[in-house]
């Protein structure tokens, strides 16, 4: 399996990535094997579970007032949410970075991120939770998009998973050139959309409660 996730232009015979001489029966247009069929369910009803609870969290927001003890509890863990699971999305996101670079080996990534999954989807489940005690303003555009990159950093995150699993299973010291072209960009753009998302719900919420205090409420 490993051995196909390479460029199939470039194989690096150092390290033995080489494309193999016989074509998996059905590659992926990035040279990679298909996935395991069976682990496909799990991935739809993980991101069937995150749109619930995104809506959920937005359905029980808008229509309960919990008042002022309860807001401030709820922007509390709001805030301590936002430390833990973006926290760890950071130093994740950081390594696979320097593994881009080569300063780090691919495996090093592998045990960062199974070790950090719990915080930060952890911490995305208080952030949702929280959200909805602390009654967003779902009329003010800059809060729906807010809300659209919470929900995309979500399913980004899950589309990315079986893309995470193909990679790791490369063997340690493959350098990010020796990998296929089209799954390089894809993990780019993954990057890109998660801290894309993060920074602007980040920014937005910090910008949504800063004009509120203003305002005196
Ligand atoms: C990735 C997920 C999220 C991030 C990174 C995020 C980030 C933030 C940040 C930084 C603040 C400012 C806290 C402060 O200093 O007062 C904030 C406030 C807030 N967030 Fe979030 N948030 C997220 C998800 C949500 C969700 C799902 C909801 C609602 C369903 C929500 C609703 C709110 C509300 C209502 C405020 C208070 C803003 C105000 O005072 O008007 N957030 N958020």
């Amino acid at each position: 399996m490993s051995r196909a996730v390479v460029d199939p232009g470039g194989g690096t015979g150092s390290t033995g990535l080489t494309r193999p001489a016989t074509a998996d029966p059905q590659p992926h247009g990035d040279g990679t094997p298909e996935a395991p069929r069976p682990g496909r369910g799990r991935y739809v009803a993980l991101a069937a579970l995150c749109l619930l609870g995104w809506a959920g969290s937005l359905a029980v927001g808008m229509s309960v007032d919990y008042g002022v003890d309860m807001h401030r509890v709820g922007l509390a863990c709001h805030i301590l949410a936002l430390v833990l699971s973006f926290g760890a999305i950071l130093v994740v996101d950081w390594v696979g970075f320097l593994w881009l670079l080569g300063k780090r080996d691919l495996h090093d990534t592998r045990r960062l991120e199974t070790a950090a999954q719990p915080l930060i989807w952890g911490g995305l489940a208080v952030l949702l939770i929280s959200g909805a005690l602390i009654k967003p303003d779902v009329s003010n555009p800059l809060t729906q998009i807010k809300l659209l990159c919470v929900l995309l950093l979500m399913l980004n995150g899950i589309a990315l998973a079986p893309t995470m699993k193909r990679l790791h299973a490369l063997p340690a010291g493959t350098h990010f050139t020796a990998v296929a072209k089209s799954l390089r960009r894809r993990l780019l753009i993954a990057l890109c959309i998660s801290q894309g998302c993060w920074w602007t719900s980040i920014l937005v919420g910090l910008l949504n409660s800063t004009l509120r205090r203003w305002a005196g409420d």
